[in-house]
């Protein structure tokens, strides 16, 4: 393993005024979003999809640092037979790859799961390393609800974002270490404080035993953030107050940066949120977005699957790619959004 390499990348993924672009939505969820905006989830408009926004050149320039693809991705090419990867490093970021392969049901934890794909990751990171790879990404993901999480649910998760860490770094791949606690309930801030708090510093224990080295990684949490469907909806200033507290008790200063997750926030507000946080700096890390959703869902309705807008599809990446890289400078302001074509 080489150290100094991979604090390079992971520096670079979490440059400022730039984040990452999650545009690795498994097949199911890409089929989802197309069914929103009334597109067939076929191979070919998957591919122009996602080509319209690696060609993006103002988005992928300026405010890209990096892209998470899904394994089709990886090894599909462009209309004209670039593949989609070369697009990715000739606009300056670097290519990443989701490597898990999503949730399983925990056995004896009713209602919790736990991530899958460490058998034979040694060898798939290996092709994807040679493919152009130069950071992964893994999701655990934890519920909040009545009874859970359990720490059975916590453990075995962080065990499994470890063992994926130490993994990468030995083939030479900075990990991204996601650990998901959901906004979906009706808990309140403090409660997702609190659950967050355990999961991280579960999560740290474990990367210290399997010997992952912190300067070689990247971050990906979620904010602490009221649950959707509870009746006390916390304030921006709150959301960046709590979740940099959070963040500077649990995340040593020796990792590089920390990216975002969206996790069903509405674009402006996970925007908000990240420019909010850097107000209240100076900060030990690098710290921005790596939004899925708060990225794509206004490209897709102005795409909306038709050859005809894809101008209009990039013109609406580069706006909201622009507002977050602003936002990871605390320079962004509400205003701004106005002004939008
Ligand atoms: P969202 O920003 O839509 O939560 O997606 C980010 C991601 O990569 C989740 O794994």
């Amino acid at each position: 393993m080489d150290l100094t390499e991979l604090n390079g990348i992971a520096t670079a993924m979490v440059a400022s005024g730039k984040g990452i672009l999650a545009a690795d939505e498994s097949s199911g969820t890409i089929k989802k979003r197309f069914d929103a905006i009334g597109v067939e989830s076929t191979e070919e408009n998957r591919r122009d999809y996602r080509e319209m926004l690696f060609r993006s050149k103002e988005a992928m320039s300026q405010y890209i640092s990096g892209v998470i693809l899904y394994d089709e991705t990886i090894w599909q090419d462009a209309k004209d037979g670039t593949p989609l990867v070369r697009l990715i490093e000739q606009s300056g970021a670097i290519p990443g790859i989701k490597v898990d392969e999503g949730t399983q049901a925990l056995p004896m934890c009713p209602g919790e799961t736990v991530t899958a794909g460490l058998d034979k990751l040694a060898e798939r990171l290996k092709k994807y390393y040679e493919r152009g790879a130069r950071f992964a990404k893994w999701r655990a993901v934890i519920d909040i609800g009545s009874g859970i999480p359990s720490m059975t649910a916590i453990s075995v998760n962080a065990h499994a974002l470890a063992r994926y860490a130490a993994l990468c770094q030995a083939a030479q791949i900075v990990p991204i270490v996601e650990p998901e606690v959901l906004m979906d309930g009706d808990h309140d801030i403090d409660r997702c404080y609190e659950v967050t708090q355990r999961v991280l510093n579960k999560t740290f224990q474990e990367l210290r035993v399997q010997r992952v080295a912190l300067e070689g990684m990247v971050l990906k949490p979620n904010m602490a953030i009221s649950g959707k469907k509870c009746a006390r909806q916390a304030s921006v200033e709150e959301v960046a107050e709590k979740t940099i507290r959070l963040l500077k008790a649990c995340v040593p200063a020796a990792v590089p940066g920390i990216a975002f997750l969206s996790g069903g926030q509405s674009d402006e507000e996970a925007t908000a949120h990240l420019n909010a946080m850097h107000k209240l700096g100076p900060l030990p890390w690098g710290l921005t977005f790596s939004y899925g959703r708060a990225l794509q869902a206004a490209p897709q309705k102005a795409w909306s699957g038709k050859a005809e807008n894809v101008a209009a599809g990039q013109r609406a990446f580069s706006h909201r790619a622009r507002m977050n890289g602003l936002a990871s400078k605390g320079e962004w302001q509400s205003s701004l959004e106005k002004k939008a074509a």
